[in-house]
């Protein structure tokens, strides 16, 4: 049984929360790849996915995992509701739950916008990322595909590059691969590295080639352009020079790694769409592992008594 009520961040799972999560992935990840791939462990379960920010992957992901298991589903947009009419996040909650909901998964703009929640409404909440905070089934998934590409996490040699100031997926990242034994290095600009990020428990790079030597998986996170208020480096071009990662880098290594990144991907600056599309990357398992994992931890958190 997981430890928590509901998932707000990794920073608050434990060890044996993530093994069960990525170990229920495994058996959803078969069902997934059958014929018939609905399974009824949601069957009297209503879940609303609330997005108040823009998403693709982790939306639509979320929906077919809740229809995979058989789940009633209710999509929630804030730019087509009475949220522009100013109605509160608690008030917009309580009317969607007294609608007989169960359980919600909300992604927002705003840092701790999914505990404000926890602590405010009476449903199970999942955080499908919350502002630069965290993004829980992100790193999930990430740590789910890696260690189904090499076997394991403990030891694996992780490089999280790019935009680390501004990401949720890197904090989120960061906290499940320590908590699984994987060695992390952080590596960008030093005006997008957070200060005291090593009391994570991480090194700082900023030579790019040395991190991708050191590493097994470089997971190649987006430039998070709109939430960068001043200009971190002089211009995309100077970046994709210094920290986009092209053939011939990848080439010159003269060794196998593994390519991840979460999406969406802006082709030719932290990543050329060649080694986005080529057989080091397992981008687009990522995309495929995210359902099973989140049917996963959406059938944990339903099945777990109060
Ligand atoms: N990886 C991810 O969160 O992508 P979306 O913003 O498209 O959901």
């Amino acid at each position: 049984m997981l430890s928590v009520r509901h998932l707000l961040g990794i920073k608050y799972l434990l060890k044996e929360d993530i093994e069960l999560i990525l170990h229920t992935a495994d058996n959803f990840l078969d069902v997934i790849n059958r014929p018939i791939k609905k399974v009824p462990s949601l069957r009297d379960i209503t879940v609303v996915n609330l997005f108040f920010e823009n998403s693709t992957r982790t939306r639509l992901s979320f929906e077919l995992a809740e229809k995979r298991l058989s789940a009633d589903v209710i999509n929630f947009s804030a730019s087509s509701s009475s949220v522009s009419k100013g109605e509160t996040l608690t008030d917009t909650v309580n009317n969607i739950l007294a609608m007989k909901v169960d359980m919600v998964v909300m992604r927002h703009p705003k840092a701790g916008a999914a505990h404000f929640l926890a602590q405010h409404v009476n449903a199970k909440i999942i955080n499908a990322g919350d502002g630069a905070h965290e993004h829980p089934t992100q790193a999930l998934l990430d740590a789910f595909s890696i260690r189904r590409k090499l076997g394991t996490l403990e030891g694996v040699k992780v490089a999280i590059i790019g935009d680390i100031l501004h990401s949720r997926v890197a904090l989120s990242n960061i906290f499940c691969l320590k908590k699984m034994g994987a060695e992390v290095i952080v590596c960008g600009p030093p005006t997008l590295i957070p200060r005291d990020i090593e009391s994570l428990g991480v090194r700082v790079e900023t030579d790019l080639r040395k991190a991708l030597q050191w590493c097994d998986v470089a997971n190649m996170l987006r430039i998070q352009l709109e939430r960068q208020e001043i200009n971190y480096f002089p211009s995309l071009r100077e970046y994709a020079h210094l920290f986009g990662l092209n053939k011939e880098l990848l080439n010159s290594l003269n060794k196998e790694i593994v390519i991840m990144h979460p999406g969406p991907i802006n082709r030719g600056v932290e990543i050329t769409s060649e080694v986005a599309d080529s057989p080091h990357s397992i981008i687009l398992q990522q995309v495929e592992n995210g359902v099973a994992v989140r049917m996963a931890a959406l059938y944990l958190l339903a099945n777990r008594p109060d």
